[in-house]
């Protein structure tokens, strides 16, 4: 045939999707599965702001940690999208076979395209975290750049547990398994576009509350959403404020505010003085599909009272 009545290749648009329990059991999959090392270039390189909870653990940092891989860390900016410079001087090391970049937030403020330039010239495979970004990633697929992308489910859906790990470089198969394949009937049985237009719509009411009682103190660390980014959370600066007690009163009041990362791994702290007072004043709003923004008015009130409330003078 010149051309077939149907597709018949399979391999085109194709990137296979593995399933499991959490990101951090697929990101480990593929560490201790996939590709085998070269002896002097088993590293993983990854972003400078990574968080632990005695919870949680660190769901980025656990699964390198496990894999008994070596990992150093490179800079970024005070938006913590990538230092290009420095991932440069950080990968002329030869030391690494994977980079992880971490769309914060599920913001895209980092060009993936200049990153792959990068991992490419030194033949580095690139791992793009998307924990808190599937949704700006299905909705803006060309702002991805990685070999793999790397999704928590339960941090973007209403799921229990979840994580999948998709390789758009297929050659990185090796003996990944999925441990969940039911996961995909669950992802597929939402309306992405509903959920993103909603979390979009629940961050701009609530960064508008915020810009119109502009607080001292109170810095978006969002300011814009661009066309195509869907948000995880609203993350803001409480540079006057005790963050962990505003945490607390918000929590309290039944406002479920985040903190990501409140606390640094051990092996990121000492750095980075940015990246330290990141950590220590971050507290992020929820904008999930779930908010009724009926009650955004109370939040902001709340969050106000608490802020004045724990400011102790320092303001
Ligand atoms: C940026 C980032 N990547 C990966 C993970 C791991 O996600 P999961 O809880 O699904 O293992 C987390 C959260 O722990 C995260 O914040």
């Amino acid at each position: 045939m010149l051309i077939d009545k149907g597709a018949v290749k399979g391999d085109t648009g194709r990137a296979p999707a593995h399933f499991y329990e959490s990101a951090r059991a697929g990101m480990r999959d593929l560490l201790t599965r996939g590709p085998v090392p070269h002896d002097s270039r088993d590293g993983v390189l990854l972003p400078g702001y990574i968080g632990w909870s005695a919870r949680e653990g660190s769901g980025v940092f656990d699964p390198v940690r496990e894999s008994r891989r070596s990992f150093d860390f490179y800079r970024l900016h005070e938006d913590l999208s990538v230092d290009l410079d420095d991932l440069e001087r950080a990968l002329a090391t030869g030391r690494f076979q994977y980079v992880v970049v971490i769309r914060y937030f599920g913001r895209l403020n980092t060009d993936m395209r200049k990153v792959r330039e990068l991992t490419d010239a030194v033949g580095a495979v690139l791992v793009e975290d998307l924990a808190h970004g599937f949704f700006s990633s299905m909705r803006t697929p060309a702002a991805s750049a990685g070999h793999v992308a790397v999704y928590s489910l339960h941090k973007q859906f209403a799921m229990s547990d979840g994580g999948m790990v998709v390789y758009r470089d297929a050659a990185l198969l090796c003996d990944q398994r999925s441990t969940r394949p039911d996961l995909a009937a669950e992802v597929l049985s939402y309306d992405w576009t509903q959920i993103s237009d909603l979390r979009r719509r629940n961050f701009e009411l609530i960064r508008a509350e915020l810009i119109k009682r502009s607080h001292d103190g109170v810095t978006l660390m969002w300011p814009e959403l661009e066309a195509g980014e869907v948000p995880q959370t609203l993350p803001v600066l409480l540079d006057s404020a005790d963050r962990d007690l505003v945490y607390e009163d918000m929590n309290a009041a039944g406002f479920g505010m985040v903190t990501l990362y409140h606390t640094l791994i051990a092996e990121a702290r000492g750095k980075d003085a940015t990246i330290e007072r990141i950590a220590r004043t971050i507290i992020n709003f929820p904008v999930h599909q779930d908010v009724d923004p009926r009650r955004i008015p109370a939040l902001i009130a709340a969050f106000e009272a608490a802020v004045e409330r724990r400011s102790g003078g320092k303001r």
